[in-house]
């Protein structure tokens, strides 16, 4: 396993496929003078500064930390890790964690444009009620085990969320699903459907206007599978499409192997996004449910 100073790193206990990145809040609080420098409008306004705090918190590791994201993120055999300070204390707000996250994701690679936050990550809150038009904050419905970006033109090779906030939250876990553990991977890749391109739109709220066109599934360069997937977005042409699609949301949800994990308030869990799946399980029914996340998605 990797090693840097001041940082714990260990195989989570659900899966040898997730790392545990802990860090020392004594590294945390040497970041809170480098990152007092900008604010968020700093950041939002101005991308180089995004690089600073980035390199602010590579440094602070002799640069170790980069790398050991980047492997970690880019091996087919791990491809996930939850970063997390060892102790929330108020230091530790919502700023700061906004200004960690995004030094993580600067050290990993560039974010996309947000579309929906109309800036370079986004920030959702799941409440008792809801009047949206996706499955994104509908506390009580299951979110399926899906890929981000099917709808866009961009590449979006990973994926960072992090949980600001979380109050009155009972269910609501991660679902988490890596591809080769997945049984019925092989079947579903092996229908002709799975290399069809299948139209891929997107409803009000993403404020995409156009649709893109891609097949489920498609290998890298060294012919392993990779998929691109959420069930709201393909628009079947056809029976044998919408077959397909129904078959593929079935196996994914019934599979024994989703790793389900609570993600603490103040960790990111960061994935590959060509071979881990996510979602969310049902909060269970509470007028008082609070919680927010932030979600930066990019490119290597
Ligand atoms: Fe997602």
């Amino acid at each position: 396993m990797y090693k840097i100073d001041g940082f714990d790193i260990s195989s989570h206990d659900r899966s040898n496929k997730i790392v545990n990145i802990k860090i020392d809040n004594e590294i945390l609080d040497k970041l809170v003078f480098p990152f007092n420098k900008f604010d968020i409008t700093a950041l939002e306004y101005k991308p180089f500064t995004r690089f600073t705090i980035a390199k602010s918190l590579d440094d602070l590791t002799l640069n170790k930390l980069s790398k050991v994201m980047n492997s970690i993120v880019r091996d087919r055999n791990t491809g996930c890790f939850i970063f997390s300070p060892k102790n929330i204390n108020s230091k530790i707000n919502q700023t700061f964690l906004i200004k960690l996250s995004t030094a993580i994701a600067h050290l990993i690679g560039i974010p996309n444009y947000d579309s929906m936050a109309g800036k370079y990550y986004a920030r959702f809150h799941v409440k008792h009620e809801d009047r949206s038009d996706s499955y994104l904050r509908k506390a009580y419905i299951n979110m399926d085990l899906h890929t981000d970006g099917t709808y866009v033109k961009e590449k979006t090779d990973w994926l960072l969320m992090t949980k600001l906030e979380e109050k009155n939250a009972f269910g609501g876990e991660t679902t988490l699903l890596h591809l080769d553990d997945w049984e019925h991977c092989e079947d579903l890749y092996n229908d002709p459907i799975s290399k069809q391109n299948l139209l891929w739109g997107s409803p009000k709220s993403k404020k995409i206007d156009y649709k893109v066109e891609h097949p489920v599934f498609f290998e890298d360069e060294n012919n392993r599978i990779q998929i691109s997937y959420i069930d709201q977005f393909p628009e079947p042409k056809n029976m044998e499409q919408g077959v397909f699609l129904q078959k593929l949301s079935d196996a994914l949800e019934e599979s024994k192997n989703k790793i389900i994990i609570k993600l603490p308030v103040g960790s990111s869990l960061v994935v590959n996004n060509y071979f881990w799946l996510h979602g969310r399980k049902p909060f269970k029914e509470n007028k008082d449910l609070s919680r927010e996340l932030m979600r930066i998605r990019g490119a290597f």
